[in-house]
C-alpha cells in the first residue's frame, strides 16, 4: 500500500523528544524525504523501518507542530492522513488482539504513546460496561474501534463556549468552577461503532460530550490532540445528561463511583523516532 504522508519543511529530519511516562519505547521510523519547502500532501512508500504505530506517531508529531500556546492549528490533510494510517493499524499491531482480553469484568486501559502535545491511548471495555459521559475541551479526537460493537451517544453544546486560551476566555480559577449545567443538542444517539466503521472524528464543538457503552466487549483507540492539561484549561469533566421541558442539559457531576480501570501495559509495536 501507499502511504500518504504530509511533511512539513524540506531538509528535515525529526527527532521526536521523548516524553511522558508509561508510553512505547521510541526508537527510528525510516527516513522520508522531504519534498517541498512548504507544508504539502506527498505520496511516499511504506517506511522500510518501523511500523505503522511509530508512522502514527509521526503523523501527529507534525501535525502539532504548529501548536501554539495550546492552540492547535490543523490542516485539512491533517484529518485524513492521520485516520488513514490509524485505521491500517490491526489489533495485533496495537498489542490488543481479543485474545488478550482475560475476560475480567474491568475497563482496561493502555497508554500507547505520551507527548506534550498530543497521546494515543487504548480501551478495552467488557460488554455492558461504559465509559461515562465526558468531554475533550478544546480538543480533537481520532477513536477507532478495534474489535467489538460499542454504543457512542454524543451531544455539542448548544451555544459556543470560549475555548481555551482564547483572549475571552476567563482565568483558569473561573473556568476550573464553570460547573454550570448549560443545554447540548444530539449529535448521535446510540449510535453503533465496529471495526468496519473506520475512524470516527471527535473535534472541539462536535460531539466532544460523549459516552462509550460496550455492547460487546470491545476495545478501541483514541488519539487525542492536544491532550488533557488542567493548567492549559483542558481538563475532563464527567457530566449527566437531563431531558427537560425546556431542551437537553448536560450538568457536569463528579467522575461516576463505578467507572474504574485497570491500566495495562503497551505491548504493541514499538514507536519509533524519525531521523534525518
Ligand atoms: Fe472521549
Amino acid at each position: 500500500m501507499v502511504w500518504v504522508v504530509c511533511l512539513a519543511m524540506a531538509g528535515i529530519g525529526l527527532r521526536l523528544q521523548g516524553g511522558g511516562g508509561g508510553g512505547a519505547r521510541k526508537e527510528r521510523l525510516g527516513k522520508y524525504s522531504p519534498y517541498a519547502a512548504e507544508r504539502q500532501l506527498t505520496t511516499l512508500e511504506e517506511p522500510e523501518e518501523g511500523g505503522k504505530v511509530g508512522a502514527l506517531f509521526g503523523l501527529c508529531n507534525l501535525a502539532t507542530q504548529n501548536m501554539v500556546e495550546g492552540k492547535l492549528q490543523l490542516y485539512e490533510g491533517d484529518f485524513e492522513l492521520i485516520s488513514t494510517c490509524l485505521n491500517d493499524i490491526t489489533p495485533e499491531e496495537f498489542g490488543f488482539p481479543p485474545s488478550r482480553d482475560d475476560g475480567k469484568p474491568i475497563i482496561d486501559y493502555v497508554d500507547i504513546f505520551e507527548e506534550k502535545n498530543f497521546t494515543a491511548c487504548m480501551f478495552k471495555i467488557p460488554a455492558g460496561s461504559r465509559l461515562p459521559m465526558h468531554d475533550h475541551p478544546g480538543m480533537y479526537v481520532w477513536s477507532k474501534v478495534l474489535w467489538g460493537e460499542m454504543e457512542v451517544s454524543s451531544y455539542d453544546r448548544e451555544t459556543a463556549q470560549a475555548t481555551p486560551r482564547d483572549k475571552s476566555f476567563p482565568s483558569l480559577p473561573s473556568q476550573a468552577l464553570d460547573l454550570r449545567p448549560f443545554k447540548v443538542k444530539t449529535k448521535r444517539d446510540r449510535e453503533v461503532w465496529r471495526s468496519e466503521d473506520g475512524v470516527k472524528i471527535t473535534t472541539p464543538t462536535e460531539g466532544n460530550i460523549h459516552e462509550f457503552r460496550a455492547v460487546t466487549t470491545c476495545c478501541f483507540v483514541d488519539v487525542i490532540m492536544p491532550p488533557y492539561d488542567f493548567m492549559q484549561g483542558r481538563r475532563c469533566t464527567y457530566y449527566e445528561i437531563n431531558d427537560r421541558e425546556d431542551g437537553t442539559w448536560a450538568r457536569p457531576i463528579r467522575c461516576p463511583a463505578d467507572y474504574v480501570t485497570r491500566s495495562l501495559k503497551y505491548i504493541g509495536e514499538t514507536v519509533e523516532t524519525i531521523e534525518g
